[in-house]
């Protein structure tokens, strides 16, 4: 299964990624994951997008298509993976096609912006792992405090609310047209396409995207991490 998991900042992509990701036993490539782990080990990927990042623009095509084909790649992608985070702009959905990737399904997680900026504010995450947290949804058994390693959580650099608002903006400009152009291929009959209310609690879009993927199991069981 390749799927791509679409959405505004803080809709809940990761959140969900890791929870279908576990289900099918595929990888979740998170284009923002890599470039943050770029930045931290202080690659020249990580110095070059820094930046960019922090202000809440895009990192360029051709940087991001490279990372993504390189990933690909790998031995556990043999048997599909999920996009979360990618592709973000019609020129990196083409590049896909050109390079004949297929995908099966494209989900649209949508969130309205008032709901963002309450999630993205409350947000921790364990930077190791990219484990995410909610300091009023999906609180760590300990205060700040990761469930797994004891190690400290920490606000992520981008997710000041001014810079919300930036990847807000930026989000409507160059990724939603997407929308669009994956509705069109599933027209087509290419692909699958569904859109999920993001809105809803975190079990709930569970249930919702094991029903339009037919996942196998109890998404009551999973939890959260
Ligand atoms: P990226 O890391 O991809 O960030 P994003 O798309 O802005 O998405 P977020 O990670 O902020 O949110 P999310 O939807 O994953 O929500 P989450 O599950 O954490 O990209 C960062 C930057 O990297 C970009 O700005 C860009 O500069 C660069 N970049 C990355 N990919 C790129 C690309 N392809 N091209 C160019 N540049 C690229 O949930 C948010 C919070 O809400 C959490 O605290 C969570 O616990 C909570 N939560 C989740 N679901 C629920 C729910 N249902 N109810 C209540 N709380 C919930």
């Amino acid at each position: 299964m390749r799927l791509i998991l679409l959405g505004p900042p803080g809709a809940g992509k990761g959140t969900q990624a890791a929870f279908v990701c576990r289900k099918l036993v595929i990888p979740q490539i998170s284009t923002g994951e890599m470039l943050r782990s770029a930045i931290a080990a202080g690659t020249p990927l990580g110095r070059q997008v820094q930046r960019v990042m922090d202000a809440g623009e895009l990192v360029a095509d051709d940087t991001i298509v490279d990372l993504v084909k390189q990933r690909i790649r790998a031995d556990d992608c043999k048997n599909g993976f999920l996009f979360d985070g990618f592709p973000r702009t019609i020129p990196q959905a083409e590049a896909l096609g050109e390079a004949n990737i297929a995908i099966d399904h494209v989900l649209e997680i949508r969130v309205p912006d008032d709901i963002v900026v309450m999630r993205i504010s409350g947000r921790r995450v364990h930077e190791a792992s990219g484990r995410i947290y909610h300091l009023r949804f999906d609180p760590p058994r300990v205060q700040d405090t990761d469930d797994q390693t004891g190690d400290a959580l920490i606000q992520r650099d981008d997710d000041q609310e001014d810079t919300v608002r930036e990847r807000l903006r930026v989000y409507r400009q160059q990724t939603q047209p997407l929308v669009g152009f994956y509705r069109r291929l599933a027209a087509a009959g290419e692909i699958g396409f569904s859109a999920i209310d993001g809105a809803a609690t975190v079990v709930e879009i569970e249930r919702e995207i094991s029903r339009v993927l037919r996942l196998p199991g109890d998404p009551n069981a999973s939890g959260t991490r």
